[in-house]
């Protein structure tokens, strides 16, 4: 392939939100270069979180990547919590009328990199890009801003891109081309991690089961019928070796467990460990002159409401219609909007992201009063079908402007 020197859009990263980015715009007729620094082995091996929302599950069926996902993912009508053993079923179905999908974020990204590949469109592993700069400035259609980048065999590269987009996660370097003074952060570490497990044992009900125990917060999820996802709340700086695979199993058999006995907990061998650190982010604003931020490069959650990835595929939605609009028609206003009208629904995913974590986990440092209240708030979504409502509707998540 010949090193192009010039697109529309350039994009940092080759995630889920710059791949999704760059088939929603090539659907649009719009050039695009995608330029990710992990060989593609890594990309399509990171594990992440696996729920998605119905608008997400929309935008990939846009796109044309929902044929492995409608043959092998898990549609969920509702989950469960477990709080102290007892259980609180949120019916989202029947309170919202809308369902989440159980597909891991590993397999939305093979596909996404499978169908632009197939396209022929462009995208470069390996590459690292150096620096984001020219982007200072008015939207133009003479590709002023400027990408630099080392490409895998070693070689340094210009890409002239009308507009750049950093969708390059919060350690990118997309983020670093805003001054400081013309952007505000915000931030929250928690005093815990999440030991994750992939063990090749049948998820132990059709459900997630959230739950809290005075030991902490522990996590029921699935990636197949035969495979379960499964966290337990760890201390930070937790190494992941440091646990025994029956240790863990007993530690989730206990915090899951249901006063009357009822519930068991399917065990086997468990295939991969791993230990992540919780953190809340955002930075606003999320455009600086031609620099576009998407997904984690400009926000975080924490992974309890499972919010990262559709927060950030609902940017690259908003994202890409503006940027069409504007080629097509010349209309900035969707572009100048693009910040203001992707970071309500950041703070929505924050707020919520919050919620679930401080309800469910039991800090280090919490008292009485801290436990009171968690408890309290669980009994609420219990007893309460309006609340139980409102959780259900963050969870399978807020349509986007104009979609029911
Ligand atoms: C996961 O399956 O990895 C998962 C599910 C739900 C969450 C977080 C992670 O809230």
């Amino acid at each position: 392939m010949t090193t192009p020197d010039r697109t529309t859009v350039a994009i940092v990263g080759g995630g889920p939100a710059g791949l999704l980015l760059a088939h929603l715009l090539h659907r649009r007729g719009i050039d695009s270069v995608v330029l990710e620094s992990r060989p593609r082995e890594r990309v399509e091996s990171r594990q992440r979180a696996g729920i998605l929302e119905h608008g997400t599950v929309d935008a990939l069926r846009e796109v044309g990547a929902d044929a492995r996902m409608d043959e092998k993912g898990l549609p969920h009508d509702g989950f469960a919590f477990h709080v102290h053993g007892e259980r609180v079923h949120v019916d989202m179905a029947e309170l919202t009328g809308r369902a989440v999908m159980i597909w891991a974020q590993t397999e939305v990204v093979k596909d996404l990199i499978a169908l632009r590949l197939e396209q022929g469109e462009r995208l470069l592993f390996d590459t690292e890009v150096l620096a984001v700069e020219k982007v200072d400035g008015p939207l133009s259609r003479d590709g002023e801003a400027l990408v630099r980048y080392r490409s895998d065999d070693g070689a340094e590269h210009e890409l002239r891109a009308d507009v750049v987009v950093g969708a390059d996660g919060f350690h990118g370097v997309a983020r670093r081309a805003v001054p400081d003074d013309a952007v505000r952060t915000y931030e929250r570490v928690y005093p815990y991690s999440w030991l994750g497990i992939l063990a090749d044992a049948p998820p132990s009900s059709d459900e997630l089961v959230y739950a809290r125990h005075e030991n902490g917060f522990a996590l029921l999820s699935m990636r197949s019928p035969s495979v379960t996802r499964a966290y337990l709340q760890v201390p930070n700086g937790t190494d992941p070796s440091s646990w025994s695979d029956e240790e863990i199993w007993d530690e989730l058999a206990t915090r899951t467990a249901l006063g009357d006995g009822s519930f068991t907990l399917n065990r086997g061998p468990i295939t991969d460990k791993s230990v992540t650190p919780m953190r809340s982010f955002v930075a606003e604003p999320m455009r600086h002159g031609r620099l576009f931020l998407a997904g984690d490069a400009a926000h975080i959650v924490p992974p309890t409401g499972a919010k990262g990835l559709n927060l950030a595929v609902a940017d690259v939605r908003v994202l890409a219609s503006a940027i069409g609009a504007w080629r097509e028609s010349g209309d900035e206003s969707g572009l100048d909007a693009y910040s203001e009208v992707a970071l309500r629904r950041v703070w929505r995913g924050e707020h919520f992201s919050w919620t679930m974590t401080t309800m469910l986990h039991r800090a280090p440092d919490a008292d009485p009063f801290d436990e009171q209240l968690a408890l309290s708030h669980l009994r609420l979504i219990a007893e309460s079908t309006a609340y139980r409502t409102s959780i259900a509707e963050n969870y399978r998540g807020v349509p986007l402007a104009g979609e029911h």
